[in-house]
């Protein structure tokens, strides 16, 4: 899979998301991540087509939202989210959040379109080690990614480490704090040294770690600045000062404790 696509949560369905998701395209995206929960599948599906880019060429990640998990519909939703996206497949399923009791009974599911080829990889999002322990009690097929909130104040060493021993690869989603660590000062230094934005170093440090990275924007100069991230290197010294931040700091929900 790319190392590096554009986030779509909160990107409102219609020329917001339309607009956002081809400027990414144009300016080279190969990946974009939605899912049901944020109500713009249709106009995904609509950029891609209007994008003029081949669909082969491009990546796409949707996830089953967990009220499907809990009502027995993943199977639905799949097919619901395959129409609003006007697509024959989609390249990479996940199942949203570790629904207590549900989530192997959704995992079946998966490996049930993975093997009929609708989808083309599966996988699963905001899990820790013992949701994968536990799902791989029962799965044929290893999750092939797990997709968890992951930035510098949360950097997740001891799942990262779990997963790369599994061979499942992390990707990180609210890799910018969803914005509020756009103005740390460890960061800023680090930034102002190789003439680079924080936003660029904190996506630069993503991929160094083999993390791949989703970060969000509407709009066109932060879209092609998070993307511009390819002619520099951080040094092991920036990289070891960036790994120093972690807090186990989340701005997001606890898998282990979630109310949705
Ligand atoms: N699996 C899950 O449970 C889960 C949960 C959350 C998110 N996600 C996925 O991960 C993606 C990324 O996470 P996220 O959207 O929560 O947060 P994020 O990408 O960390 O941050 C997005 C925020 O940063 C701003 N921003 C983006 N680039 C910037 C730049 N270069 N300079 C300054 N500000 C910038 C955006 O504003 P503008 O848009 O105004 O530029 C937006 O407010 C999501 O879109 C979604 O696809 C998955």
């Amino acid at each position: 899979m790319p190392w590096f696509g554009l986030g779509v949560y909160k990107v409102p369905e219609g020329e917001v998301a339309l607009e956002s998701v081809k400027m990414a395209i144009k300016a080279g995206y190969k990946s974009i991540d939605t899912a049901a929960l944020y109500e713009n599948e249709e106009s995904v599906g609509q950029a891609i087509k209007e994008s003029g880019v081949p669909r082969e060429e491009l990546f796409i990640t949707t996830k089953v939202w967990n009220e499907d998990l809990r009502n027995n519909s993943v199977e639905e939703a799949f097919e619901t989210s395959l129409r609003k996206l006007g697509l024959d497949y989609v390249d990479l399923y996940l199942i949203h959040w570790p629904v207590k009791d549900k989530y192997k009974d959704a995992w079946k599911v998966l490996e049930k379109l993975y093997k009929e080829k609708r989808v083309r990889s599966i996988g699963v999002s905001n899990f820790n080690i013992h949701h994968i322990e536990d799902l791989m009690s029962v799965a044929e097929i290893k999750p092939m990614v797990n997709q968890v909130e992951l930035h510098p104040l949360h950097s997740q060493p001891e799942l990262r480490d779990y997963c790369k021993k599994q061979q499942i690869q992390i990707e990180a989603w609210a890799p910018l704090g969803q914005g509020r660590l756009l103005d740390h000062p460890v960061l800023q230094e680090i930034a102002s040294g190789h003439h680079k934005s924080i936003a660029q170093v904190i996506l630069r440090w993503d991929i160094q770690n083999e993390i791949v990275t989703i970060p969000k924007s509407i709009r066109e100069s932060r879209i092609k600045e998070n993307a511009n991230i390819f002619d520099f290197t951080l040094s092991s010294s920036d990289m070891e000062k960036i790994n120093a931040l972690n807090e186990n700091q989340r701005f997001g929900a606890d898998p282990d404790n979630f109310n949705f």
